[in-house]
């Protein structure tokens, strides 16, 4: 697809499903697993360079502790299980967040899995793990700041392209689109600097029930809009 290279997703919802069903919260994050599944493959076959995930966040290390750890084990059995076939669909694998507070063996399997699909180029499968937006902001001004005491960079350098390189996210494009499943109207401190023109898509359809026409639905809907860039639309017409 042409216009549209990154979409990001925060995945919220599991918890409310599972109630709804008079199930405990971890039955939904259990059927949240396969809608990454369902979501991964459709985003690799729709050739989108970059599907960035929302899996588990800085403020979510909060939960009850159960919680907590059925998610962790989640995690580590969804790159167990899947990351050979990740691999053979040319899936390449990045992480963004304070991976190192991941319990040991997340983090093995991370590794792993980084090095296991590092030569793949068909689609980044990013996923953000005990992420922040703002620990991501903070992280990228202390390098900075270091860098300019250092002397290997001077405060002048310092523009978009840059800070953008002292980012979790150096080298991805920013998204296009963030969908949000559940219809909270908000952001949740994810990708704080990278959604500055991210086209927004909230739906109340909670992210269990959010199926590849759902996904498809949301797509359509971007590509209906028009992005003004703080343009004037007849510029933006002029330009194509
Ligand atoms: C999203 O679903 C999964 C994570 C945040 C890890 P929730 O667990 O937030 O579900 P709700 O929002 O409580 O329904
Ligand atoms: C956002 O969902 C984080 C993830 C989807 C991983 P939350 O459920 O944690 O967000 P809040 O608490 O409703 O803002
Ligand atoms: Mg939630």
């Amino acid at each position: 697809m042409e216009n549209i290279r990154h979409i990001a997703i925060i995945m919220d919802g599991n918890g409310r499903w599972a109630k709804k069903q008079n199930k405990p919260r971890i039955y939904g994050h259990k059927e949240g697993m396969s809608r990454v599944k369902e979501i991964v493959q459709y985003s690799r076959n729709l050739g989108l360079d970059v599907l960035s995930l929302f899996a588990f966040s800085s403020e979510n290390w909060f939960r009850p502790k159960s919680e907590v750890s059925f998610l962790m084990a989640l995690l580590e059995q969804y790159l167990k299980s899947e990351v050979a076939e990740l691999k053979e669909n040319g899936v390449k694998l990045n992480f963004i967040g304070n991976i190192k507070k991941l319990p040991p063996n997340v983090c093995k399997i991370i590794e792993q899995s980084l090095r296991t699909t590092e030569d793949c180029s068909d689609m980044l499968l990013n996923i953000a793990l005990s992420y922040g937006g703002r620990e991501e902001l903070l992280s990228a001004v202390k390098s900075i700041a270091y860098d300019c005491t250092t002397g290997k960079i001077s405060p002048e350098d310092i523009n978009d392209t840059l800070f953008s390189n002292y980012l979790y996210t150096k080298s991805i494009p920013d998204p296009d689109l963030l969908i949000r499943t559940s219809g909270e109207m908000r952001i949740s401190n994810f990708m704080l600097w990278q959604i500055a023109y991210t086209e927004l898509y909230i739906t109340d359809t909670l992210w269990p029930d959010f199926n590849s026409s759902e996904f498809a639905k949301a797509i359509d809907n971007y590509n209906s809009r028009e992005r003004r860039f703080g343009k004037i639309s007849e510029q933006i017409n002029g330009e194509q």
